[in-house]
Formats: C-alpha cells, sequence, structure tokens
C-alpha cells in the first residue's frame, strides 16, 4: 500500500505523506502543503479533516463502534462507573483499586464550593438557561483560583484543577437549578456516591433526609458513561482550540460548554422533548411532522436524527434505547411521549428520505426521555451532557498540551473586494 499520495495542481505534482491509525485508518498529512506550494485545503464544518493524533477515543461510524481508550462503550457502561470511566479517559488505563479509591476520594472532598459563588449566581435572573449559568461559573473558577491560570506552571497545579472540575461540576449544576427555581442550594453530602450527591442537591429541600432511588441514580451513572468522550466533535475541538492558545482549563472547558449548548450538538436532547411535545400538543401525526422534516423549505428537522459521523447506527442510541425501557418499567412511568418516540423512529427508519440520507436515532432520541422519566427538567438536559462529556474534554485537553500542539489557526479563502479607495463620509 502506497504511503504517500500525489496531487497534481496547475499542471505541478505535489508527493505528501499518508499516515496510518492504530486501526488502520489512513490521512494525507497536510501540514508542509501550504509551506511547499502556496496552497491550502478547505473543508467548511471539517467533514475530511482531522485536526490531530489522538489516543483517546476511537469510534468507526460505518460499523457503530465506539471505544474509550480501546474498551467497547458497551462493556464499560454494562461493567463500569463513571468515576472510574473519567480516570480512564484522562489516565489512559484503568485505575488501580488504591488509584480509584483516591481518585473518588479527592473527588468527594473537592465538591464544596467557594461561598462566594452564591453570590454570582444570584446575580443571574431566574430565568438564566442553566447552560449559560453552568459555562460562567466554570469560567469563573479561574478568580478563585489565579494559579490555574497558567497551565504551564506545574502538573500538580494542573491535577487540581481536573479535580475540582469533576468534584464541582455537580454542585455547579444543581445550583444553577435551585438558582432558577428560586429555592435555597444544597450544600454537597461528601457521605455519597457522585450521582447519589448530584440527586439530592438537585432535589432536596433544607434539612430534608434525602436517599436518591437506586435505580434513577444507576440510570444516570450510565447516562454519564455514554456521555464521557466522542473523540473531536464541536464542543470538544473547541475544548482543545482555546486550549492551544494556552487558556486556562477552566477556561477552555467553560467555551465547550457553550458549543454544546446549541440544538445541533448537546443541545438536541432539550430539542428532542420539546419536538416531541409540541407534536403531542399538535394531535400527535407524526406522517404530518416526518412530511415537514422532509420538505426542504421547511427548516424543520427531525431532531434526535441524523450524526455527522454515525452513518449506520449511534452505538450509544442502542444502549440508551434499551436502558430508557428498563428505567421506565422499573419506575412505573408510563410517558405517552415515549409512544410518539417510537412512532417516529418507526417511520424515519422505513423512509426513503432518511434510510437513503443514513439518518439513524443518535445518542439524543432517547436519552431527553429518560432524563423525564429521572425528574430532570427539561432544560437541565444539556447540562447532563455536561456533566457526562467533562472527563472527555479535560483528557482532551490535557492530550493536547501535552502534544504541544500548536495553536490552531485556520486558513482561509478569501472572496471579498479587492482593493479600492477609501471614499470620506461626506462624499458618499
Ligand atoms: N431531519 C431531516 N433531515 C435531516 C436531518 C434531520 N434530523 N439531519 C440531516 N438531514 C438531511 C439534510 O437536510 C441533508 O439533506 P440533503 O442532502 O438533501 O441536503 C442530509 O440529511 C445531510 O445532512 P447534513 O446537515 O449535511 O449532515 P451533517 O453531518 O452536517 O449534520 C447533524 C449532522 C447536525 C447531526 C444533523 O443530522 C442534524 O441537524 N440533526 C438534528 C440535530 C441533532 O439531533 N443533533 C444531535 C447530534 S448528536 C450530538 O451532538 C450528541
Amino acid at each position: 500500500m502506497s504511503d504517500t499520495a500525489q496531487i497534481i495542481v496547475d499542471g505541478k505534482s505535489l508527493e505528501l505523506p499518508v499516515i496510518e491509525g492504530s486501526e488502520s485508518e489512513k490521512a494525507i498529512d497536510i501540514s508542509k502543503l501550504r509551506g511547499s506550494s502556496g496552497i491550502i485545503t478547505i473543508d467548511p464544518g471539517f467533514k475530511n479533516t482531522g485536526s490531530t493524533q489522538s489516543a483517546i477515543t476511537f469510534l468507526d461510524g460505518e460499523k457503530g463502534i465506539l471505544r474509550y481508550r480501546g474498551y467497547t462503550i458497551e462493556e464499560l457502561a454494562e461493567k463500569s462507573n463513571f468515576l472510574e470511566v473519567s480516570y480512564l479517559l484522562i489516565y489512559g488505563e484503568l485505575p488501580t483499586t488504591e488509584q480509584y479509591n483516591e481518585f473518588a476520594s479527592s473527588i468527594t472532598n473537592h465538591t464544596l464550593v467557594h461561598e462566594d459563588v452564591k453570590k454570582i449566581l444570584e446575580g443571574f435572573p431566574s430565568v438564566a438557561h442553566p447552560m449559560g449559568v453552568l459555562s460562567s461559573l466554570v469560567c469563573a473558577q479561574t478568580a478563585f483560583y489565579p494559579e490555574s491560570l497558567d497551565p504551564n506552571r506545574s502538573h500538580g497545579d494542573v491535577d487540581m484543577s481536573i479535580i475540582r472540575l469533576i468534584a464541582k461540576m455537580p454542585t455547579f449544576a444543581a445550583w444553577s437549578y435551585k438558582n432558577k427555581i428560586g429555592q435555597p442550594v444544597i450544600y454537597p453530602d461528601n457521605k455519597l456516591n457522585y450521582t447519589g450527591n448530584f440527586l439530592k442537591m438537585m432535589f432536596a429541600l433544607p434539612a430534608e433526609e434525602y436517599l436518591a432511588d437506586p435505580v434513577v441514580a444507576d440510570a444516570l451513572d450510565k447516562l454519564l458513561i455514554l456521555h464521557a468522550d466522542h473523540e473531536q466533535n464541536c464542543s470538544t475541538a473547541t475544548v482543545r482550540v482555546v486550549g492551544s492558545s494556552h487558556a486556562s482549563m477552566y477556561a477552555s472547558i467553560s467555551a465547550g460548554i457553550n458549543a454544546l449548548w446549541g440544538p445541533l450538538h448537546g443541545g438536541a436532547n432539550q430539542a428532542v422533548i420539546e419536538m416531541l411535545e409540541g407534536i403531542k400538543a399538535d394531535g400527535g401525526d407524526t406522517k404530518k411532522w416526518m412530511a415537514k422534516a422532509k420538505d426542504k423549505n421547511d427548516p424543520f428537522r427531525l431532531m434526535g436524527f441524523g450524526h455527522r459521523v454515525y452513518k449506520n447506527f449511534d452505538p450509544r442510541a442502542k444502549i440508551i434505547k434499551k436502558a430508557a425501557d428498563d428505567v421506565l418499567e422499573k419506575l412505573g412511568v408510563n410517558d405517552p411521549v415515549l409512544d410518539i418516540a417510537k412512532g417516529l423512529e418507526e417511520e424515519a427508519l422505513r423512509d426513503p428520505y432518511f434510510v437513503e440520507r443514513k439518518l439513524y436515532p443518535n445518542v439524543d432520541f432517547y436519552s431527553g426521555i429518560i432524563y423525564r422519566a429521572l425528574g430532570i427538567p427539561t432544560d437541565m438536559f444539556t447540562v447532563m451532557f455536561a456533566l457526562g462529556r467533562l472527563p472527555g474534554w479535560i483528557a482532551q485537553w490535557k492530550e493536547m498540551r501535552e502534544n504541544k500542539e500548536p495553536i490552531g489557526r485556520p486558513r482561509q479563502v478569501y472572496t471579498g473586494a479587492n482593493d479600492r479607495t477609501y471614499v470620506p463620509l461626506n462624499e458618499r
């Protein structure tokens, strides 16, 4: 097999190296193309562009494979827990019992946030979307831990930022919700595990004895694992690009939260439920909405369908669909919105428009249904996604820094006006 590629531009032939990943995927290395030829490549949305070589997550969109550090998502979702998976993603190997205990106990010991965070929180109007609040609170940590501003400082400081971020995100997330509904915040309970503590901060009332239903806590833990990393998606690429300027980990993750917020990315889980509720309120005619999704003159898209890289099936959607059925059954929830979801899925899977374009339900199609069953309010869905994606963002930020990657700075093809002479205002 050739290990070079040739391109011919203006009759001149250029030879480019081809590199190969550990799963035999090939890439033409164009990093020296401009230097030797003055030519750049263009690829809006980076549909064919690899921005990095990464050892964290492998996914094969055609075969529906997703692995973190070589372990399949199916096995991790079944046998592991979120903190163990976080350790795996960030440090590259599954922890020993001793490493796990130390990691988990450090996280438990840093769940409390500075009291002044409450003052920042109280400054937000009650209509504030929790994603905006979350990204603000994460970025505000640079003020409480100014040593984090210099990511070159020492490994110890970076490790501390990692622990603090994983420990405090559930506190920020739950507090943003409490603030929104006008209830006093609930302080972290270090006797509880990661998801049990989060659920208590979300749902307990002051001085109330609260213990989360283990079915709910386990389902949530599984959802966090499924969302923990997904290689170079929109928010992760954002984290790496922001971090490539040597911005702090808090600033980089805060930027990732904002990128995740949009409905074409993590915000889809909220958009899916709102869409399903809208269809239900409109009489539940799924055929009408399928037709709208296919109509090119109608901006409506079937939220939760389609994926940039999965063109066969999203393995996370498979696990989630089963988990949704289990949770609804165990909690005895009968959700009419689920029937609409199932109806839409069945129709889409046999509709030529969706089949030809390889549009399948993605992870967000079913996650919203579970979140609803677990009692999580709709505008907190994307926050849940951010909680899950956090270790992936951290692992990718850390890898980018350790690989000493250059600042992310794309080129462009300019299409604007050519050189022209300025005309003073009074002469126009
Ligand atoms: N409903 C209807 N048509 C769709 C949908 C959809 N959900 N998704 C894609 N299409 C159509 C497009 O109109 C396009 O049709 P065309 O070839 O006739 O022009 C074709 O399928 C390809 O779509 P693109 O937008 O080019 O695909 P891309 O890879 O850029 O986008 C994306 C992927 C953003 C996920 C898209 O499928 C979408 O908008 N889905 C709905 C939002 C969603 O669920 N996002 C969550 C993604 S998962 C995640 O981020 C965790």
